[in-house]
């Protein structure tokens, strides 16, 4: 369920910083509160450091010699069918995981009658969200979510964020105990407690850790196997991170680990705001000046959000693939940037939804619900004034504000003053 903040109304400076330990105690608490059988050991990490890496059966390393991974890959769009190509190529090939990825599918009638999942199994392609491409024999779509998830002990999340909720709520009590989740999963939910990313809901409702997968993904490319890079964020466990590279990392998609959660899901979702306010720019024949400058403001606005809701949030991460690389290839190509281009050349006439349907053919846009999600955190911490491209853009969505002015609000200069150490975050 959604819950609305009150706007703000006293002095955000004031209470910034209480407001701050206020979300980690939240939604983002029970991750630790969760106790699976650590074992802690150091090891070496850059420039001499050492770091605290926990050795934690992941359900084939602790289970003996011969036991083999089995995956099912939650979610069947444009990414989720591109991913459960990637993982079949490698569980095919790799003799720790079992040959057949199930692929969950949220049920579908195709206009010829049939069911997407008949059609998938039988053609091997999906026609409706990956057309023209096989996904592997060793991929068995499944529309019944109990029955694709009960055996795995990795579990892929790769949905719409709006569904997500929905989903955890059936699958509680329905998964291995032993089982590792990963989120391929843009977006985040705001609740009462605060914001919460969707790899914390999963660990949440199922009680499972889960580790996310976000980078410079545009799933068409992918799925032709053109070259491209990926970030796996993970928690405590690099062997975890490890088995993840392996299932999905092949010679043309590259995988790195990245000990930082939170930084790489927000890079992920934040960006799909910036790709918005890229397509205002392109739907106003603005130019490349003016998108490189709404891009690099947009990169600084996702790097002060993210450290100013987690400390512990990496100024490294938005170097990796989920970070700038992302940036760039949703401004330039995405669909978030696709649709707002159009918003913007219909002069804001048009809403999102009605241009998502004509165009998206049942893809989801993700960029306009995460612009009003930051929205509401930013009203109700007060922090409107330090976010103004963020702020604008969701604005413009909702037709408070003409596509012209991501030009003229974006660029004022955030009220920094507004924080104890601004340096910190921007
Ligand atoms: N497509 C990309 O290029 C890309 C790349 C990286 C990340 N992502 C992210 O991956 C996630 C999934 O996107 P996608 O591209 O695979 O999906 P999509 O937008 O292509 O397809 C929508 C999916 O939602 C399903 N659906 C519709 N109604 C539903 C319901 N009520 N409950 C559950 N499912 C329902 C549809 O069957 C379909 O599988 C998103 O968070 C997206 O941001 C997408």
């Amino acid at each position: 369920m959604r819950f609305r903040f009150p706007l703000y109304s006293s002095s955000p400076s004031s209470s910034l910083f209480s407001n701050l330990s206020f979300i980690s105690s939240s939604c983002f608490s029970t991750f630790l509160s969760m106790a699976p059988a650590f074992e802690t050991v150091s090891a070496p990490q850059q420039e001499g450091e050492t770091e605290t890496v926990t050795s934690y059966s992941t359900g084939n390393d602790g289970q003996g010699v011969g036991f083999k991974s089995k995956v099912t890959v939650v979610g069947s769009g444009n990414w989720g069918s591109v991913a459960a190509k990637l993982i079949a190529s490698n569980t095919l090939k790799l003799n720790s995981f079992h040959d057949e990825v199930r692929m969950w599918v949220f049920e579908e009638t195709l206009q010829t009658g049939e069911k997407l999942t008949d059609v998938i199994n039988k053609t091997n392609e999906n026609v409706k969200y990956l057309p023209g491409i096989r996904l592997g024999k060793n991929v068995v779509a499944d529309p019944d979510l109990d029955n694709a998830v009960k055996d795995a002990n990795m579990l892929v999340f790769v949905t719409p964020h709006q569904f997500m909720e929905g989903i955890c709520k059936r699958l509680v009590g329905k998964v291995r105990g032993d089982v590792e989740a990963i989120s391929l999963i843009k977006g985040m939910e705001v609740k009462m407690e605060g914001p919460c990313m969707i790899s914390n809901l999963i660990s949440e409702q199922l009680g499972i850790n889960c580790s996310v997968l976000m980078g410079a993904n545009i799933a068409n490319e992918i799925a032709v196997e053109k070259f491209s890079e990926a970030t796996v964020g993970y928690r405590h466990n690099r062997e975890i991170a490890e088995q993840w590279v392996k299932l999905f990392g092949t010679p043309y998609f590259m995988v790195t680990p990245v000990q930082d959660v939170e930084g790489v899901e927000l890079c992920g979702t934040l960006k799909n705001i910036v790709a918005i306010a890229a397509g205002f720019v392109d739907g106003l024949d603005m130019g490349n000046n003016t998108k490189a400058a709404i891009m690099r403001i947009g990169l600084r606005e996702m790097k002060a959000f993210s450290k100013l809701l987690f400390s512990s949030v990496r100024d490294s991460t938005f170097f990796e693939s989920c970070g700038v690389a992302d940036v760039i290839t949703t401004c330039l190509g995405g669909r978030n940037r696709k649709v707002a281009e159009a918003f913007a050349r219909n002069g804001g006439k048009r809403s999102f939804d009605e241009l998502e349907a004509e165009m998206l053919q049942g893809q989801k846009l993700q960029g306009v619900s995460t612009a009003r999600e930051v929205y509401e955190v930013l009203s109700h911490r007060g922090w409107l004034e330090l976010f103004p491209l963020f702020s604008t853009v969701h604005e413009i969505c909702i037709g408070h504000l003409p596509p012209s002015a991501i030009v003229e609000y974006s660029e004022k200069k955030p009220k920094l003053s507004l924080l104890e150490d601004s340096t910190r975050y921007i």
